[in-house]
């Protein structure tokens, strides 16, 4: 289907503000033009010299061995061991007291735990799940808080070469066992619980609810962190302080082939169940430690890398875990949430640690917006140099707000796009080069390839809207969907034979540069334009009481879809029609007008709600497809990934019965 300008996905929003890379950044960045050159002159030879970061046991024979398109073989031949290259390396050349980690829990304890420490507690979870019975191959399930262990359980598992499934700690029962039997694991790693929000949040109630109905659990190893009431199932259930504490902190790290599986992610879709995305050892190793160093520029004596995501997800995964580890990096994990036990809470831990890299996700930069730039000013950010995103979208507003407020103008945001799926970034500035566009994640990173094309699978012009494609392997690919190679082919390689379909729209700009415009399934076609819901969220941030927007397109008698806007008003901005301010009328007339302004009146959307919050998943990705259930007055599909169900509830009550312009109401923002 296309557009009336015979494009696949119309190009409407502008944006023309340009950062070039600071000079003295520029000047030492790890990452130079000339990787540009050297990775388009030979592809594979770039991939080779970057798995020159790690130390491999046996050299590979063959960069990559695509004979069985599309299942890719990197570094053939090769052996190495992903927690041996993670830690003993880093001990063995003298950093064993360099900070791996500074740990902060939500209550304000707190642990700073070296590469020797780490490594030697690594070790002695190793000979754990070896006395636990686990063997080489064995699939191990990971379901934890954002603790030190949470890593420890990860590393030993790639030690002794368990690939491990770590299932994200707010995830049902119901979820967990799914996972569990999917891939048929044997032994659950677990905590009694976690804090969330100031309280205890129990975790070890849903392992034994998910392991009632999973025969082949054999043990669940428990860490104590918060002290509640556990119920214990003699035999199988095993501490472990008892059990891990008492291991000799020596194992010996045996290398595997590189393709050895290091850990299945799951990873929702839409509607059927889970995929369990599969990821190998040489290859995914070596493009996140490349793409963590080029990318983030990290100097591993001096900077302090915080990645703000949880574990549970693939970013928590390559950037908490295996890309600053191989790097040697020094790194912040916390525990919590960002307003516990204030609104400031990230910028305190910012300002205690001296971290100078973030990374975080939109939703995270929307959220700080809304309770207004005043929170981040009150601490010292000063260590700052370098801040990312990652997850979604980034609106250029969001783009320039986290620039300015958190980075002071002077750090650079790089917008990285990757999935589950691709295992490490890949469309991305590299800071010490590119020139930044608010919004835009610009281009392929050195040795990675990838386009936009059309329905018929041909590459669209510049200035023209499609679908992302990757048209080359590249090292950190899915090998498969866990258990089902069809699957596999038929998800991503079908739709254009011989490319990768990402699921994602995209633009080209004029300068050939990509903008990111969502998932295809958001795309919204009025009037016979295909119109991106990422372009009219962003038109309608861009104004200033705007902090989140998101929009879908509801089936219209007329056009076919007609735009609907969910908006969350900014905290400094009062409560419309409560205080003499404007309307909860007026304020939807007027962002009605500015995206007719900003983009075209094709956008302007039929109907704007105001309300206090969104329904997210727990990645903190917006679930369109419930709001266009409630734009089109259907039931509500699944809701089972959505954070807090009450947040639907809410929104269905602001929604007028049958009518247009905004919500009776109006919702202030003071509310979320
Ligand atoms: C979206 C997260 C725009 C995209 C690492 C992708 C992005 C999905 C960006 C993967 C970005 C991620 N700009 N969209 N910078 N980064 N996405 O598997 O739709 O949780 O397909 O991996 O998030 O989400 P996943």
């Amino acid at each position: 289907m296309t557009g009336s300008g015979g494009e696949t996905l119309s190009n409407l929003l502008h944006e023309e503000r340009r950062f070039p890379p600071p000079p003295e950044l520029a000047d030492a960045a790890n990452a130079t033009a000339a990787d540009y050159a050297r990775a388009d002159a030979d592809r594979l030879a770039f991939w080779a010299e970057a798995a020159g970061r790690l130390e491999w046991a046996r050299p590979f024979d063959e960069v990559l061995d695509w004979s069985r398109a599309p299942f890719a073989r990197w570094f053939t031949g090769g052996r190495l061991n992903a927690a041996y290259n993670c830690l003993d390396r880093h001990v063995a050349a003298g950093l064993g007291e360099r900070v791996a980690f500074h740990w902060e829990g939500e209550p304000g304890d707190t642990r700073t735990i070296t590469y020797a420490e780490l490594t030697a507690e690594v070790c002695r979870a190793a000979n754990a799940l070896r006395a636990l019975g686990v063997r080489t191959g064995d699939r191990v399930a990971v379901y934890m808080p954002m603790i030190p262990e949470t890593v420890v359980a990860m590393l030993a598992c790639a030690r002794i070469g368990a690939p491990h499934t770590v299932v994200f700690g707010g995830f049902s029962a119901d979820a967990l066992r799914g996972r569990i039997l999917d891939c048929d694991a044997h032994v659950v790693i677990t905590a009694d619980g976690g804090y969330r929000r100031g309280k205890p949040s129990a975790l070890k109630p849903a392992v034994d609810e998910a392991v009632r109905e999973c025969p082949d659990v054999r043990s669940v190893l428990v860490v104590r962190r918060t002290g509640q009431e556990v119920d214990w199932t003699d035999g199988r259930d095993v501490w472990w302080h008892d059990l891990v504490d008492a291991q000799p902190a020596e194992h010996e790290a045996e290398a595997f082939d590189s393709e050895h599986p290091l850990y299945i992610m799951y990873t929702s879709g839409t509607t059927a169940r889970p995929k369990g995305i599969l990821h190998t050892t040489g290859g995914y190793l070596t493009q996140v430690a490349w793409s963590h160093w080029a990318v983030f520029d990290v100097k591993p004596d001096r900077d302090v890398f915080w990645t703000a995501a949880d574990i549970g997800w693939v970013t928590g995964h390559s950037y908490i875990v295996y890309g600053p580890l191989a790097n040697g990096v020094t790194s912040v994990m916390y525990e919590g949430t960002p307003d516990t036990p204030h609104q400031g809470r990230w910028w305190e831990l910012v300002e205690k640690y001296r971290v100078s890299i973030l990374y975080c996700a939109p939703t995270a930069i929307r959220t700080f917006m809304k309770w207004g730039a005043d929170v981040p000013a009150q601490f010292d950010l000063s260590s700052l140099r370098l801040l990312g995103s990652v997850g979604e979208p980034i609106n250029p507003e969001a783009w320039v707000w986290y620039r300015r407020y958190i980075g002071s103008e002077r750090c650079p945001v790089v917008d990285t796009w990757w999935q589950t799926e691709t295992g490490a970034q890949m469309i991305s500035p590299l800071p010490g080069v590119s020139v930044c566009k608010p919004g835009s994640a610009l281009r392929p990173l050195p040795g990675i390839a990838a386009d936009v094309v059309d329905d018929t699978g041909t590459p669209v012009p510049d200035g023209a809207g499609g679908y992302l494609v990757l048209t080359e392997p590249w090292p950190g690919m899915l090998r498969t969907i866990w258990g089902d190679e069809q699957r596999y082919v038929d998800t991503y390689w079908s739709r254009f034979p011989g490319l990768y379909f990402a699921g994602d729209g995209a633009k080209k700009d004029e300068d050939g540069d990509i903008w990111l415009l969502g998932r295809v399934d958001d795309v919204m076609n009025v009037s016979g334009h295909r119109i991106s819901t990422t372009e009219v969220e962003s038109a309608l941030v861009s104004h200033p009481r705007v902090a989140e927007a998101a929009v879908v397109g509801a089936a219209d008698p007329t056009t076919g879809q007609g735009v609907v806007a969910f908006v969350i008003l900014r905290g400094d901005g009062a409560a419309p029609g409560t205080d003499g301010s404007a309307g909860a009328d007026e304020v939807a007339a007027e962002l009605r007008s500015h995206v007719a302004r900003e983009i075209g009146p094709i956008a302007r959307p039929r109907q704007i709600l105001l309300v206090a919050e969104l329904p997210k998943t727990r990645s903190g990705k917006i679930m369109r497809r419930l709001l266009r259930d409630v734009a089109e007055n259907r039931a509500l599909g699944d809701v089972t990934t959505l954070t807090d169900s009450s947040v639907m509830d809410e929104i269905r009550e602001r929604l007028p019965s049958g009518g247009t312009g905004s919500a009776a109401g109006g919702a202030g923002a003071e509310e979320a």
